[in-house]
């Protein structure tokens, strides 16, 4: 299934909603994970990116690419929507680095071209992994890692559509989650743990760690509205994924 026109119209429609929305919370501080803005201070998902070629899968605005092109490493922000890309170039800082419009699912460089390729809900939650993950893989170097926070599948089978939340309740199978039809024709993706593994590993990649972030207690949630509000203190709402290229 070919979802990039789709997406692509989608996030062009929604980008300048979507920034004045979430900027705010997504670049308040530097290098915060998802859905929570989890400080990666605490999770030690990234490390030190100096002198690394970084690759970000779906870079929005660019909120992480900026910061890790100031700490020193040499960055490219890839997008599939140039409305998106746009609002990554207005919000650039004195490091500048190159915005690529393009799809996780066919990336437009080299093998071995990046030490880290990246993203927090970006290309691994809006292009097939079967497709996007040995993408990553290709354009990676021996030693280089990929790194992807998306949400967990609990979170997606306990979400209710009609009331447009996360419940305490399984709304959806587990087995099947797969694609996600979002607004306007456009499709997110996710898999079981179990598909995961076997996509990762299938491209060649070496599972590092499963980062599950948990927010503290009253944490809000810039997003979906969940219920319990500790929805996510109390079970998965995200995986973050650490693996290297061997
Ligand atoms: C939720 S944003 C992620 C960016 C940023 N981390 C954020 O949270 O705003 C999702 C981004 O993925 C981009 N996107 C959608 N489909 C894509 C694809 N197939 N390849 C690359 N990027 C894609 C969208 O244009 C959007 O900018």
């Amino acid at each position: 299934m070919d979802s990039i026109p789709a997406n692509r119209r989608l996030w062009n429609q929604i980008s300048s909603a979507y920034q004045h929305e979430h900027d705010p919370q997504i670049g308040a501080t530097p290098r915060l994970w998802g859905m929570y803005s989890i400080p990666d201070a605490h999770l030690h998902a990234l490390g030190d990116v100096t002198g690394k070629r970084v690759l970000e899968l779906g870079c929005g605005a660019g909120q992480w690419s900026r910061e890790l092109a100031a700490e020193g490493a040499t960055v490219v922000g890839l997008d599939l929507s140039e409305a998106q890309l746009a609002a990554a170039a207005r919000a650039m800082g004195a490091a500048r680095y190159p915005l690529v419009q393009g799809a996780a699912e066919q990336l437009p460089f080299a093998a071995d071209s990046f030490d880290l390729v990246f993203c927090d809900f970006g290309g691994l939650s809006w292009a097939p992994p079967h497709l996007a993950v040995p993408q990553a893989a290709r354009v990676l170097g021996r030693g280089g890692r990929l790194v992807f926070n998306v949400a967990s599948p609990w979170f997606e089978a306990c979400y209710d559509e009609a009331a447009s939340r996360v419940t305490t309740t399984l709304q959806q199978d587990y087995f099947g989650l797969n694609t996600i039809a979002e607004d306007d024709g456009a499709t997110s993706y996710q898999l079981t743990y179990g598909d995961w593994v076997k996509v990762l590993r299938g491209a060649g990649l070496i599972i590092d760690d499963l980062i599950e972030p948990r927010p503290e207690l009253g944490t809000l949630n810039g997003y979906n509205e969940t219920d319990p509000p500790d929805w996510a203190h109390r079970w998965p709402a995200e995986l973050l994924w650490v693996t290297h290229k061997p």
